[in-house]
């Protein structure tokens, strides 16, 4: 667990400054509409994101977050943002399998799509315990196993001194926190980074995809192939749908009319089973990391599937190459590793999700099964400037307007 090395008194103090009085405030209807104005770029049968009330979505911390998404001078050596593993056009991941920090220090897990991160009920690959953005945030910022920015006690207030150097901030702070004077000086400015950061990975809705034109009524937008695909993931023979489900593709979901009271969903998905006791490689053990429970080993967030063709290499520690070798997975119940430190068959991993079982599956049904995930690829999404780098070349340099 990466969380409880971030030095603990300084993690402390952040957490307390993270709840606290609201910025300001929305209003929510029955319907789960929100009568706050701020354009979530979604459709309307899509029900609108859980947010906490101390954080409430505004336009002007959007904009503030997206600059500091994109600002690299958000680290200790000034040389990471977030959008160094999170680009846009590769859907908010980094196309490696797992990514290098600040410092070099290489992350165990793979870097994770940001697209439509507001609805899910847990945040990163295996960790029940981050329920808010706000929360997560905190840890590539300030963790320091792995180093990810490499922000410390020690080094804050020159980060922050880089920040406050440059002039577009001033009017950006200004706006995103009007109630307050001097917020990025005064003793709320980590508080109010972290807010603004959250605003902005919160307002990353992507459901303009060929799959929600479909979904909406258009029945020509999936190709044949795709259709035969959607209908084999729904299908009792390859049993996608009941961790990859509606319109998130992912089992782990809440949202304004639903907040389910069952535990958010973890599964094991049978990757490995070193020396046939059902072990992953640490330091990736999933939500086994956190509680040391054996029947924890090997659980992992159900990932969404949006954009999944951008997303390569995957699975949380990006060990699978290719969407057909993810599927060749499933379709063996498992997977066989023959050789190598983690040799062992997974198919027998004991904590594997009874959904998990083999199936068989022509190589024309495979293609099949990939045109419907090409099908989750949302174009606008990747290319839209909302979410686009907002700097010009030289961040020290005023943004474009
Ligand atoms: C060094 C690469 C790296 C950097 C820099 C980085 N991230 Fe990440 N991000 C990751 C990885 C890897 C994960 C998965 C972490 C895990 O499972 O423990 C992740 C997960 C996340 C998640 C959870 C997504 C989900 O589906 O649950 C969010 C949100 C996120 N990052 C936001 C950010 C923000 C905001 C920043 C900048 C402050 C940032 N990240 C900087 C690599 C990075
Ligand atoms: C029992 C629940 C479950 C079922 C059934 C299931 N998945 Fe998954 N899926 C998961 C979990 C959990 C992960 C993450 C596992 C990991 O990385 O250790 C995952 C990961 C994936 C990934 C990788 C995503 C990424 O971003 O790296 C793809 C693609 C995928 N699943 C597609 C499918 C398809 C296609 C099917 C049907 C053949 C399917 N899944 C069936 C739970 C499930």
């Amino acid at each position: 667990m990466h969380a409880d090395k971030i030095a603990v008194l300084f993690f402390l103090g952040l957490t307390l400054l993270l709840s606290g009085c609201p910025d300001s405030s929305t209003t929510v209807d029955d319907q789960g509409a929100s009568v706050s104005d701020f354009d979530w770029q979604m459709p309307d049968w899509v029900p609108l994101p859980v947010e906490p009330a101390y954080n409430p979505i505004t336009e002007e911390k959007f904009q503030l977050g997206r600059h500091l998404f994109y600002d690299t001078d958000l680290s200790a050596n000034g040389t990471i943002s977030c959008a160094s593993c999170h680009q846009q056009d590769k859907a908010f991941t980094d196309g490696v399998a797992r990514p290098a920090g600040a410092t070099g220090d290489i992350h165990p897990r793979n870097s994770q799509s940001l697209a439509n991160a507001a609805w899910l009920r847990t945040l990163t690959w295996g960790n029940p315990t981050l329920t808010e953005l706000e929360q997560q945030i905190v840890i590539p910022l300030f963790g320091i196993d792995p180093i990810e920015h490499g922000i410390s006690e020690a080094n804050q207030n020159q980060v922050l001194a880089r920040l406050q150097a440059k002039p577009a901030y001033q009017r950006l702070f200004l706006s995103a926190y009007p109630d307050q004077t001097e917020p990025l000086f005064n003793e709320l400015a980590w508080r109010n980074i972290i807010h603004a950061l959250a605003s902005f990975v919160r307002g990353m809705t992507s459901f303009n995809s060929d799959f929600d034109r479909y979904t909406a009524g258009d029945s020509q937008a999936l190709s044949a192939a795709a259709r035969r695909g959607m209908n084999l993931f729904n299908s009792e023979r390859l049993e996608c749908f009941h961790c990859h489900e509606g319109y998130t593709l992912t089992s782990s979901v809440r949202d304004r009319r639903r907040v389910p009271n069952i535990p958010a969903p973890f599964n094991n998905t049978g990757l490995y089973n070193i020396d046939g006791i059902s072990a992953y490689p640490a330091p990736n053990t999933g939500k086994h990391e956190l509680t040391g429970q054996a029947r924890d080993m090997g659980l992992f967030r159900p990932q969404s599937l949006r954009n999944v063709a951008l997303t390569a290499p995957y699975n949380h520690d990006g060990s699978v190459a290719t969407l057909r070798e993810v599927i060749l997975n499933y379709a063996a119940g498992g997977r066989h590793l023959t050789h190598g430190p983690y040799a062992g068959d997974g198919r027998m991993n004991a904590n594997k999700d009874p959904f998990i079982v083999s199936f068989s599956i022509t190589e024309d049904e495979i293609s099949d099964v990939i045109a419907f995930l090409e099908s989750l690829t949302d174009h606008a999404f990747i290319t839209h400037p909302r979410y686009a780098n907002p700097w010009q070349d030289d961040a020290s340099q005023d943004p474009i307007p």
